[in-house]
């Protein structure tokens, strides 16, 4: 399988598409051992969708694009959250230049008038402190009608289509995305440097300035997310302290109308 418009080194130089399966993520595991960095993994429908919490993934047949990158990079497990900010950052870019503005719920989710478009589970192997490896793997809701999202979701999640009123080229968005994803990718591989990417989630940011809530081991509390930190950490002021929370220990929900 060959992506036109695809201008990378290494990500997505091989791509394992699938017309159905149950979860690219789920895939994309368990090849990773035997596969070099940049391994792409689609697929036109998942059966099994996974979403981060233990929850399901709608991936109706040609409707979304469903996909796993295998990345192998020299880091610390304490980093590999980070590589989620990456993709959101990567994908907010390629929406750009398809003339399509979104914002970043970090660290996580992309947004478009407050609902969810599109949303990252990044998954590892490791050691105690040697990582196997990293999957990478991202829902978008590029042509979905509303009658596909399942009745519970429709006020949170919203496609492409809906948004801007047409069809979306997948193979175009994809191989955009791929392409802005290697060149924020590199130097955070070669030396831990976020600076690009941290600049987009700033910018684009869905939460910051707004008021929030941070749940964590099934607790809630409210506060106001104030930045995002060069490592890339979310900048909260509660009542009556000032904390850094780290991605991949909490989830956050706005308190309007964005999820
Ligand atoms: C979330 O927002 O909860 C994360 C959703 C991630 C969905 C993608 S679709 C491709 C890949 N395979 C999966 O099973 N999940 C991810």
């Amino acid at each position: 399988m060959e992506i036109k418009e695809l201008d990378t080194e290494y990500i997505g130089k091989e791509i394992i598409h699938f017309d159905s399966i149950d979860s690219t993520n789920k895939y994309a595991k368990e090849i990773a051992g035997e596969k070099e960095e940049g391994t792409l993994i689609m697929a036109d429908h998942q059966s099994s969708g996974k979403g981060r919490l233990g929850r399901d993934w709608t991936s109706p047949y040609k409707k979304g694009i469903y996909f796993s990158l295998i990345l192998k990079p020299n880091i610390n497990v304490s980093q590999v959250a980070r590589v989620t900010l990456i993709g959101a950052a990567a994908l907010n870019l390629a929406l750009k230049d398809m003339d399509i503005d979104s914002q970043i719920k970090w660290p996580n989710d992309i947004v478009i008038s407050g609902k969810k478009v599109a949303g990252i589970l990044t998954e590892m192997s490791s050691d105690l402190n040697t990582i196997h490896y990293i999957v990478i793997g991202i829902g978008i809701n590029t042509n979905l009608d509303k009658e596909d999202f399942p009745h519970d979701l429709r006020d949170k999640g919203t496609s492409l289509k809906i948004v801007t009123g047409g069809e979306i080229q997948r193979n175009k968005l994809l191989a955009l995305f791929l392409n802005h994803f290697e060149k924020l990718y590199n130097p955070f591989k070669e030396d831990l440097n976020l600076e690009e990417t941290i600049k987009i989630c700033r910018g684009n940011s869905a939460l910051i300035g707004k008021e929030v809530e941070i749940i964590k081991d099934g607790n809630i509390r409210t506060g106001r997310a104030l930045d995002i930190n060069h490592e890339g950490d979310l900048i909260i002021e509660f009542e009556d302290s000032i904390e850094i929370i780290h991605s991949g220990e909490v989830s956050v929900r706005g308190l309007n109308k964005y999820i």
